[in-house]
């Protein structure tokens, strides 16, 4: 069993997105989510850290990465956890969002982890209840543990943020973690571009100050991290590109395409992937570029230190009665 450090002290009691955290705090929870990576690859990996604290995985929409990350996270630091099954549950029979909320809350959780369509559920639902609210993505708004276990998997692989060109590749139009990943790199110093084609772009989508490329051989000119987004079909009412065939074409990663990028450019997804839509097989699968996997092993460390530093800051009984 690793020691470990003091948790930061976070200075909200919910992560709605990354907007509201500073730099600091994120290296705070990028150092000690490493203290948690080392503990994950040890045969001990369970704390008592949260101990008799309970924390509650609610998502309306699907997830595996996610939710099973958080579960896990829970587990090994010694929480009861509960997967609410939102199909079996009352929502079904038409109970809100808000309804939902306030009658878990009702059981005392400690920990609340929100998933929902809809962007702003996460902020809505921290206004409601006592216990701390963790964004696990909000419609195309915020999906913050994402970008920073990516930033701990950038941070692990290359050492630093500070000057490093990362081409976030794709549906950005519908993507929380394209939106979360550019706060989070651009506060932290990388240049980050948005490589897409116009109608998969938000409309002033200058507003981020990013650059932005229509092209993937501009956009991938000297980048250090090829990150490419899932093309989001659930999310689209109408066509958004010719055809899927025609989009891989354009701007489905392939070799060809990773050969504009810098030599030994690192390739991300956050996942699920369409195979053969925004990304080849073969570069998901190389291990010698893609960090595909190592992002999901970053999930749950992050996901642990997220946990820990709102329960160790945030403690429910110091909140309320
Ligand atoms: N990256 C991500 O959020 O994956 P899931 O939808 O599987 O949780």
């Amino acid at each position: 069993m690793t020691s470990q450090p003091a948790a930061p002290l976070l200075s909200s009691s919910h992560l709605l997105g990354i907007e509201g955290l500073s730099p600091a705090e994120i290296i705070a929870l990028l150092d000690l989510a490493q203290t948690y990576v080392v503990q994950g690859r040890s045969g001990d990996k369970k704390t008592g850290l949260l101990n008799g604290r309970t924390l509650i995985n609610l998502f309306f929409e699907a997830s595996t990465r996610t939710q099973s990350s958080f579960e896990l996270a829970g587990k090994r630091l010694g929480a009861d956890v509960l997967n609410m099954s939102v199909k079996t549950s009352s929502v079904s029979k038409g109970e809100t969002l808000i309804d939902t909320a306030t009658t878990l809350n009702a059981m005392r959780p400690d920990l609340l982890v929100v998933r929902h369509q809809d962007a702003g559920a996460a902020e809505l639902l921290s206004r409601k209840v006592d216990c701390c609210v963790i964004n696990a993505g909000d419609g195309a708004h915020e999906h913050p543990t994402q970008a920073l276990l990516d930033a701990l998997t950038i941070r692990r692989r290359l050492g630093r943020f500070e000057g490093l060109v990362v081409a976030i590749c794709g549906d950005v139009l519908h993507s929380r973690v394209a939106r979360s990943n550019l706060r989070l790199l651009s506060m932290m110093g990388a240049r980050v571009r948005l490589v897409a084609p116009r109608t998969l772009l938000p409309a002033q989508a200058d507003r981020f100050g990013v650059e932005i490329f229509t092209d993937m051989k501009t956009g991938l000119a000297g980048a250090d991290i090829v990150m490419m987004l899932r093309l989001q079909l659930e999310r689209m009412s109408g066509a958004f590109v010719p055809s899927v065939r025609e989009y891989f074409r354009f701007y489905g990663l392939d070799r060809q395409k990773l050969a504009w990028a810098k030599p030994g450019a690192l390739v991300m997804h956050p996942g699920p992937m369409n195979r053969g839509v925004e990304i080849a097989s073969d570069i998901a699968d190389d291990v010698e570029v893609s960090l595909i996997s190592e992002q999901v092993e970053m999930g749950v460390a992050i996901r642990m230190a997220v946990l820990d530093a709102l329960s160790r800051t945030f403690p429910r009984e110091g909140r309320n009665t």
